[in-house]
């Protein structure tokens, strides 16, 4: 179907290419997007990305639809889509013709200190880290989906929400992908009493592929915040359930917590590439920030001639990627807390110093890259979807629960699962986190502090106009990955659906390995090795992005169809 409707639209639109630009769809890509006139979602799941289609349909605009969807996955896609997690909403204005990034991360809890997560001989206890209570920050992400319709949106909030608790209340049938989700994270979520109630049948098992899976719970905790917006959630009932588990269970989240949380509106962090100009995630998220650092680096070597994947432009990158994340080690932390210098790390002044330390044909050991060296400066399963509509306006939104289902554990009676972003904090600092990225006293835990992110909902803008929007999961390698598919559109001219399955690798400085997609040539991984790269071969892709491209007054969509379940929804 999705196929068909692809070579359809090819049919019609193939013909007639954009007025002085290349088709966008050409023969020399393998995969072909899907293409839209009025109004496009490309996200994870498809029932959600539907829902946030139908709203479209209603007159709505994308920041209604992004919000729609957002609750809806909180439904349809639980290990990510979420009300007890937190993210980041990056929003083209055709209005105005601005930007804005809704900044609803979690939060620590007052009471959360430094030492939280060590033992009593000062190690680490990743059980206490990624699978309690303490796991949990102050949930953001129904203040920030509030918070970006409120100011951005046009439709009333019990319109947006209603899809999801029809779909909570009624069920929809499991999915393949939903099975698979699931039965990737049973042993752990059997071990919570509320997660094994929630997601496997009175008799334990699974629930069937093709059977409905109803979530009766979790439509309440929606109808709570139909009725009463934001507060349905922070105050009241469901505030008090979140407490009352925290209390029996050593949590630290209090009522006052909840009622405190911040949404923030952020200015984006902005560079640009051979004329394209980059809008992406400012801090609390280092993804912007290190997106823009490395397309500085980049610039200054000529890609097209060294060939897209080949051992010279992987290795170049590869050398890039190590340079910006031994700043992110250092640099990066909460703005809030912490002086983060993004102007400095987004110099091109600063780029062009960091690329005379890349040695054409030798990778530098990662232990020999000291973080910030000529910067001169001294002080200190997620999910993505991204929308756009007929009027102009483009939502780039990632969010998460951290790990696949966050912490395992559901908060009794809310249907929610509550998150583990705890974990993005340095535990303690210098020693690698559950992403292995190791970071400093900058993202040290506090009490009402943001932990440090990756996310990095990107917009690029070609004469003045947004040209490409994407984002994607994966941790440390949702930087690394949002990076390969932009520059596979605006350096190597792919359309959207091969930027966003071409094979990516990643390095992360720490540890010194070159993680190496298996789509990339065995003969490639030879001459890396060759350079003294440590090539990792990684069987699971490398991020999953979620990309759509305006382009000649069209739409071009792709989920990077390499993981199961993804959908482009099109109006
Ligand atoms: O904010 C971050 O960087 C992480 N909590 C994201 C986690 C993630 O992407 C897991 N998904 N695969």
């Amino acid at each position: 179907m999705t196929l068909l409707r692809s070579l359809c639209l090819f049919l019609i639109v193939g013909v007639v290419p954009a007025q002085g630009q290349e088709p966008i769809l050409n023969f020399e890509n393998r995969f072909l997007p899907e293409v839209a006139q009025h109004g496009m979602v490309a996200g994870p799941e498809r029932l959600a990305a539907e829902i946030g289609i139908d709203i479209l349909r209603q007159g709505g605009n994308a920041v209604d639809a992004a919000v729609a969807t957002g609750f809806a996955l909180a439904v349809t896609y639980p290990r990510a889509g979420n009300l007890g997690g937190g993210g980041f909403m990056l929003i083209h204005l055709a209005d105005g013709n601005r930007q804005t990034l809704v900044d609803y991360r979690e939060m620590a809890p007052a009471r959360a200190h430094r030492d939280l997560f060590l033992d009593e001989a000062g190690e680490v206890d990743r059980n206490r880290e990624f699978f309690s209570h303490l796991s949990a920050g102050v949930p953001g992400s129904v203040a920030g989906l509030i918070h970006a319709l409120e100011n951005y949106g046009s439709l009333p909030l019990k319109t947006v929400i209603q899809p999801a608790i029809e779909l909570a209340e009624k069920g929809f049938p499991v999915s393949f992908a939903l099975d698979s989700e699931i039965a990737a994270r049973e042993s752990r979520l059997r071990k919570d009493p509320e997660a094994l109630r929630i997601f496997f049948q009175k008799d334990g098992s699974r629930h069937p592929v093709g059977e409905l899976f109803r979530q009766p719970d979790l439509a309440w905790t929606l109808k709570q915040i139909r009725k009463r917006g934001r507060d349905g959630f922070y105050r009241g009932p469901v505030a008090e359930r979140i407490v009352t588990n925290m209390e029996a269970n050593d949590g630290l989240i209090s009522r006052d917590d909840l009622a405190g949380y911040r949404v923030i509106e952020r200015e984006p962090v902005r560079g640009s590439y051979h004329g394209y100009d980059i809008v992406a995630t400012p801090p609390p998220s280092s993804g912007g920030t290190h997106i823009i650092q490395m397309l500085n680096i980049m610039e200054g070597f000529e890609l097209e001639p060294w060939g897209h994947n080949s051992a010279a432009y992987l290795h170049h990158l590869a050398e890039a990627m190590k340079l910006a994340y031994a700043d992110r080690s250092r640099y990066l932390g909460d703005p809030d807390f912490t002086d983060v210098p993004v102007a400095e790390l987004t110099d091109k002044a600063y780029a062009a110093r960091l690329r005379t330390l890349i040695k054409p044909d030798q990778a530098t050991p990662s232990a020999a890259i000291k973080p910030g060296a000529e910067l001169g400066y001294e002080s200190s399963d997620t999910t993505h979807y991204t929308v756009a509509d007929r009027f102009g306006n483009v939502v780039s939104n990632t969010y998460t629960l951290n790990f696949s289902f966050g912490s395992h554990i559901a908060v009794p009676g809310t249907g929610m699962l509550l998150n583990n972003e705890m974990a993005d904090f340095a535990a303690k600092p210098g020693v690698p986190n559950a992403f292995r990225l190791i970071e400093s006293e900058a993202n040290r835990i506090e009490g009402g502090k943001r932990p440090l992110s990756s996310m990095t909902p990107t917009m690029v803008f070609r004469d003045g106009k947004p040209w490409l929007a994407t984002g994607s999961p994966g941790g440390s390698i949702i930087i690394t990955a949002v990076l390969q598919t932009i520059l596979n559109a605006m350096a190597f001219e792919m359309n959207i659906a091969s930027a966003a399955a071409a094979p990516r690798i990643h390095h992360q400085w720490m540890p010194d390995q070159l993680r190496v997609e298996r789509g990339v040539s065995p003969d490639t991984r030879r001459l890396l090795e060759a350079m003294g790269h440590e090539v990792v071969d990684t069987r699971r892709t490398l991020g999953r992005t979620q990309s759509i491209v305006l382009d000649g007054g069209l739409l071009y969509g792709a989920t990077d169809s390499r993981r199961p379940g993804g959908w482009v929804a099109v109006y």
